[in-house]
């Protein structure tokens, strides 16, 4: 087993570093900067048929729930096409409205889920367009739903889901960027986003050579038994998934709330010290979140930001930052999201956590 781990302490912190190389093979091929647009072939649909789509439902649970959340403001906001997100058990008992003009996307790393799987089924027989956004090949998932793109993340064996919501984010963006190219996109939009896309995996690189002083900041932490993650927009998902990050593989009580929820109700649990995590890249809300955190802090909280680099005004309002590569705003949930994974895996290691097989936990939700 040491050998699988390639000389990393757990597989967690193997499959954290291993990021930037997932995420070139879940790019490579796929771009196409001539035409600004993306080549997903497992897409499986003529322009026409896309041009049909009128709204997109993305299903998942857990930590691929969370990267839908991401994939829902990026098909609305680079595609215009109405998007939603569901939690697969909630859209399989809710006799959910669906039509032959949607497109239904069940995000799932181990393609066995069986709340999404069963949310596939209801889906096809809706007879929705359904797509399978899945890591493991040949899974059930990957069958049921017959076309949609894999993740090429590679194995991802610890627990808690780090290489594949990644990769499920820049899938996604991907994939808005092919509808968007179909709807509003000019050519030369297209190639913006593309070469942001492209960049994706140095901008994971550079967040991963701040490992050792995240492993520091760390030790600030790890002695707090709460602690509560607040983002907008497009971080708002990074924070929930940062909090059951933390929450996952340390134990900690962690929450992630939108950071204008804050005022309606967990800011009655801060006390001195309490750790608030806040998603305060230079992306829209800012300056609102920037807001929040300073009530945080007169209310005795303590404030780990993270920031955009050399965004000093955003730094001054922290106690202690991580700072994050500029880039497009959506881009920037994928390496906002790879810090929170280091700062939820150095509190645990200090804390003597069980990391790659935490207690209660399994890989796969093969029951309901
Ligand atoms: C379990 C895992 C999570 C994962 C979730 C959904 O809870 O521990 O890491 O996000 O299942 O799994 P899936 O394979 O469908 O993405």
């Amino acid at each position: 087993e040491a050998a699988e781990k390639g000389g990393f302490e757990h597989f967690m912190l193997k499959e954290i570093h291993e990021q930037p190389d997932s995420l070139r093979n879940a790019i490579r091929g796929r771009l196409d900067f001539n035409l600004g647009s993306s080549v997903l072939s497992g897409m499986g649909t003529s322009a026409r048929d896309l041009a049909e789509i009128q709204r997109v439902v993305l299903l998942g649970c857990g930590t691929s729930l969370h990267a839908g959340l991401v994939g829902e403001y990026a098909f609305e906001d680079l595609a215009d096409i109405h998007a939603e997100v569901q939690q697969a058990a909630e859209f399989r008992y809710r006799n959910p409205l669906i039509s032959r003009s949607d497109l239904v996307v069940a995000i799932s790393q181990s393609g066995e889920t069986a709340d999404t799987l069963a949310a596939v089924r209801e889906a096809n027989q809706k007879g929705a367009f359904v797509m399978g956004l899945c890591n493991v090949v040949g899974s059930t998932i990957a069958r049921e739903t017959g076309r949609g793109v894999y993740l090429h993340a590679g194995p991802e064996i610890s627990v808690a889901s780090t290489k594949a919501f990644t990769c499920q984010v820049a899938v996604l963006l991907m994939m808005a960027l092919k509808l968007g190219r179909g709807r509003r996109f000019s050519r030369d939009e297209g190639m913006r986003l593309a070469q942001e896309i492209d960049a994706i995996p140095q901008l994971v690189e550079r967040t991963i050579e701040q490992n050792d002083r995240i492993a520091a900041l760390a030790e600030r932490y790890a002695a707090s038994e709460h602690a509560f993650f607040i983002g907008r927009g497009y971080l708002f998902p990074v924070a929930l998934e940062g909090a059951l990050k933390l929450k996952e593989i340390s134990y900690i009580h962690a929450e992630g709330y939108h950071a204008a929820e804050l005022k309606h109700g967990p800011i009655a649990l801060l006390e001195e010290g309490t750790p608030i995590i806040a998603l305060a890249n230079d992306i829209p809300g800012k300056d609102k979140t920037l807001g929040n955190v300073e009530e945080c802090r007169a209310r005795g909280a303590r404030i780990l930001g993270v920031v955009t680099e050399g965004d000093k005004e955003a730094a001054e309002f922290m106690d202690d930052v991580i700072e994050v590569p500029a880039c497009h705003p959506l881009v920037s949930t994928i390496p906002s999201a790879v810090a929170l994974q280091l700062f939820a895996y150095h509190v645990a290691r200090i804390r003597a956590c069980e990391i790659d097989q935490p207690r209660n936990l399994a890989k796969s939700v093969t029951v309901e």
